[in-house]
Parts: C-alpha cells; structure tokens; sequence
C-alpha cells in the first residue's frame, strides 16, 4: 500500500493509474476506520478499482470547535485495516495544502443550495458548504474515477450527487448502503462515545425507522412515531422526517411515492443519524 500525503503525489498517482488502464476507485473518510467504510473500499474492490482511500478530518465541515477536537483520530489502527481491506494508496493530506488559509477562512467556497440547508445543514448551519468544498477539492486532484459514499449519510451523498452533475466531473458517484452492528444500530466513527448505557438508547433511531417502514401511515403519522420511539428512548430529537428522495422536501400525506425517512438526534451529547428507504405507495386506506 502506497501512502500519499502531497496533492502532487496524490495527482500524479492517480494519473498514472489511469494510463495502465486503470479505473481509480475514491474512498473519501475522515479516518477513524470501521467496517462501514471498509465495506464501500469491498465494493470498489468488487469493481475492479484500484482504491484510493482518503483521511482528513475536514475542520470546515464542523460547526464547533469542541466537537472537531473530540472526532476521533486512530492513525496506526487505519493504516492496518486500510492494507488489510487492499487499498492501494493510504492518503493522508496535509492541512497546509487542504485549506492553506486556515483558521482563517476560505475564499472559495462550493455551496449546494437547498439541499444543504435543510435537516442535518439546518442543525449544523455551515456543514454541507464545508462538505461540498472538501470532495470538490478531493476530486479535482484526484481526477477522473468512481467516487463511493455510504448511504447512512443520505443528505451528504444527494449533495454530492448534485455538486457533480452540476460542475460536471468526470466522476460516477456509487451510493453504499449502511452497515450496522447486530442491533442495528448504524456504524460510525462517533459511536466509541457513547457509553454501554447510551449505545442502547441510541439503538431506538434505527428501530423508529423499521417501524416506520412497517407502518401504513401517511408520512405525518410515520413522522409522529419516529419521534416518540426516539423520545421515549431517550434520544434528543433534532428531527425525524419523510421527504422526497431526491429534493429532501417533506412528503405530504397524499404523496405515493418512494421516499426517505431520516432521523438525527443526540445522545449523550453525541449527534446521531440514520435513514431508510420508505415505500408509501402501497399505503393501508384509512377509512370511517
Ligand atoms: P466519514 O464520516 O469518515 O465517512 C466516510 C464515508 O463512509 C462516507 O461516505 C460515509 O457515508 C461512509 N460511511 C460511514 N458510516 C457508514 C456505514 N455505517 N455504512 C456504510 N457507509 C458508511 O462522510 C465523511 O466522512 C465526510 O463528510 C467526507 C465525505 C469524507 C468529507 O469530509
């Protein structure tokens, strides 16, 4: 495994896999590496790529400061399951050459609008600018590849899906779905917060989801169980919503469609989200 850390090398590799006739596969993560992000290098592999996975915890995506200090940060362990996974180059950029101005900020900024305001962007006002400008930044040095994103960050990959049609890379984003633990609880770098106590209430974000799944409800009643099962758990909701695939816009009651449910709430101070497909359009009939 090659292990990059200038955008010059990183370029120049990328370029030079191309010319073998290669196709360069992007994982882009802010390290602390679980099984969730091994699963989309696993599907970069099942592809044939050969796989470019990327660590850099972002500070423009983290609206405050005490949250970007505690992100979790295990170095020596990502290098072991990155070469154990078949990654082909470890990339670990720089701050000076990521977001040379920082602290202060940056001229240049890549804005998705509306679908970056709404819901996690809503709670977390900045987040998707930061998000948006970083893969921008990812994908230009990378160049010409397919780009793997999990689903369990629904928003993060309709945003990215957007920003390449609308800037028109050279890339094919390939959505991912989730991984979760045996209690369906969805991985992520954030869950080694949560205490034995917390991980169980955390638990209720995905079980709302099956539920609503299950119910025949119109989407203001999926909404309303969601946000109880939480409560009742003893999650923090920031929001629990039924909206469009595509637009994020919320559903109405009359809408027979296939769309997305996506919960965020906090558990001991740690923000959590989850998300699931919901089919309304084979809906029970309310009657009398
Ligand atoms: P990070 O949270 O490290 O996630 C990196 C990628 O792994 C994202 O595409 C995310 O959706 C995916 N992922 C995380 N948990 C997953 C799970 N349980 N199952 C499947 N995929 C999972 O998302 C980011 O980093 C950053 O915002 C980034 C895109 C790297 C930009 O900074």
């Amino acid at each position: 495994m090659e292990r990059l850390s200038t955008i010059a090398d990183w370029r120049a590799y990328c370029a030079h896999q191309r010319e073998r006739g290669r196709r360069v596969g992007l994982v882009p993560t802010m390290g602390a590496l679980h099984e969730g992000h091994l699963s989309l290098v696993e599907r970069a592999r099942d592809n044939g790529d050969v796989v470019v996975l990327s660590s850099f915890v972002n500070p423009r995506q983290f609206s405050d400061d005490a949250d970007l200090a505690r992100y979790p940060r295990t170095p020596e362990v990502d290098e072991g399951l990155a070469e154990g996974a078949g990654v082909s180059a470890l990339v670990r950029p720089e701050l000076a050459e990521m977001w040379p101005d920082f602290p202060s900020p940056t001229l240049t900024t890549v804005s998705v609008a509306r679908l970056g305001d709404l819901l996690e962007g809503a709670g977390r006002p900045g987040h998707f600018d930061g998000v948006a400008s970083v893969v921008t930044k990812l994908l230009t040095v990378t160049g010409p590849c397919r780009a793997y994103f999990g689903q369990k960050d629904y928003q993060q990959l309709v945003v990215v899906r957007r920003l390449v049609r609308d800037l028109a890379f050279d890339v094919e984003v390939v959505g991912c779905p989730t991984r979760r633990d045996e209690t369906g609880l969805a991985l992520s770098s954030r869950n080694v917060r949560l205490s034995a106590d917390g991980r169980q209430r955390a638990t209720a974000l995905s079980r709302a989801l099956r539920l609503a799944r299950e119910s025949s409800g119109p989407p203001s009643e999926r909404r309303a169980l969601m946000d109880e099962v939480m409560r009742v758990a003893g999650v923090q909701v920031a929001y629990a919503e039924v909206v469009d695939a595509e637009t994020l816009t919320p559903l109405s009651d009359e809408q027979r469609v296939v769309g997305r449910a996506l919960v965020a709430g906090f558990v001991e101070r740690v923000r959590l989200i989850d998300n699931a497909e919901i089919d309304l359009r084979e809906r029970g009939v309310t009657c009398c």
